[in-house]
C-alpha cells in the first residue's frame, strides 16, 4: 500500500499551516507537483519552500512534471475537464507507480484547503476510488486528507466579518456561473472563487456590498469593501493595476445584498 498525504497548505502565508500540515509534511518521502507555467509557478516555488522548511524529518524529494494540457475551447466545458481528468489520472497513476515504493509516503500540496476548487482529490478518487482506500489497477492507495485554511477563511479574516448571518444561507460560487447565469434567486450572501474577470460588474450595483480581497495572506495584500456602487469600480481599477505589476492576480470577494434590496420573503 502507497499512502497519499493531501495537505491543505493554507492560501499564502507559511503561518497558516497547521500543525497536523506540518506533521504530514514530515511525514513525506515524495513531493508531487504539477507544473502549470505563469502564476501557478510563483505558488509552486512558494509550496516548495514550506516543504524545504518542514520536511526535515526524513529525506525526501521533489517530483515535478508539466501537466497534461487542459482544452480550454473545448465545446462543452464539463468534457472538457473529465478529458484532462482522466489525462491527469493516467499520469498520476504512473508516477505513484514508478517515483513511489510500496510502503512509501507521497504528499500532494493543495492550495487553501482541498474542499474548494481543487482538483487533486477529483483525480486521486479516479485512482483509488471515494472511499479512501481501494484498489486501482493493481495500485493500492491509503489516501488521507489534511485539510487547511481556504482563501474564504483568509476573506472573511481580513475584512473582520462572519461570512454567514444568524441562520442564513451561504452560497459559493465561479465568477464563470456569476458571469453565465447571476444571483441564484433567494442568494443574499454570495462567494465568488476563481472569477478571471469582474463578474459582479454584472450585476445591480445599488443592490449589493462587496467585500474584495486578492494575494490574501500574502505578501501584497489588498483588501477592499463598500457598497458595490462605489467600491465596484475601485476594485475594477485596483485589479488591473495589481495585474500589470505582478503579472497575475488571485482574488476572492463576498457580494452581500444590501438588505432594503432583499426581495420581500415574508
Ligand atoms: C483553484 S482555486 C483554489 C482554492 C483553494 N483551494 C482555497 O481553498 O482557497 C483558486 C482560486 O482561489 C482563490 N484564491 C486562492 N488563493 C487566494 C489568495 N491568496 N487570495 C485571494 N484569492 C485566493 C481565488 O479565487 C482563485 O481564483
Amino acid at each position: 500500500v502507497r499512502t497519499v498525504l493531501v495537505i491543505g497548505i493554507g492560501s499564502g502565508a507559511p503561518e497558516r499551516l497547521t500543525l497536523e500540515a506540518v506533521a504530514a509534511i514530515g511525514r513525506a518521502d515524495v513531493f508531487f507537483s504539477m507544473e502549470k507555467g505563469g502564476a501557478a509557478d510563483e505558488l509552486d516555488g512558494l509550496r516548495r519552500s514550506l516543504c524545504e522548511r518542514f520536511a526535515t524529518a526524513r529525506p525526501h524529494r521533489f517530483v515535478a512534471v508539466p501537466d497534461p494540457p487542459r482544452d480550454r475551447a473545448a465545446a462543452d466545458y464539463h468534457a472538457g475537464v473529465a478529458d484532462w481528468t482522466a489525462a491527469r489520472a493516467r499520469l498520476w497513476e504512473r508516477l505513484l507507480r514508478e517515483e513511489l515504493d510500496d510502503g512509501g509516503c507521497g504528499a500532494f500540496l493543495a492550495w487553501g484547503d482541498p474542499a474548494f476548487y481543487d482538483s487533486i482529490l477529483r483525480v486521486l478518487e479516479q485512482l483509488s476510488g471515494p472511499g479512501g482506500t481501494a484498489r486501482g489497477g493493481g495500485l493500492e492507495l491509503h489516501v488521507e486528507v489534511v485539510p487547511g485554511v481556504s482563501s474564504i477563511q483568509a476573506l472573511a479574516a481580513a475584512h473582520r466579518i462572519s461570512l454567514t448571518r444568524v441562520g442564513t444561507a451561504v452560497h459559493l460560487t465561479t465568477g464563470r456561473h456569476l458571469t453565465e447565469d447571476g444571483v441564484p434567486a433567494g442568494a443574499d450572501d454570495v462567494v465568488v472563487m476563481l472569477d478571471g474577470g469582474t463578474a459582479f460588474t454584472a450585476l445591480d450595483p445599488d443592490g449589493w456590498h462587496i467585500f474584495w480581497g486578492a494575494y490574501l495572506g500574502m505578501p501584497g495584500q489588498i483588501l477592499d469593501a463598500g457598497p458595490l456602487v462605489e467600491a465596484g469600480p475601485r476594485i475594477v481599477a485596483a485589479r488591473t493595476a495589481a495585474r500589470a505589476r505582478r503579472g497575475w492576480i488571485m482574488d476572492t470577494y463576498l457580494l452581500r445584498r444590501i438588505p432594503s434590496a432583499a426581495p420581500d420573503r415574508t
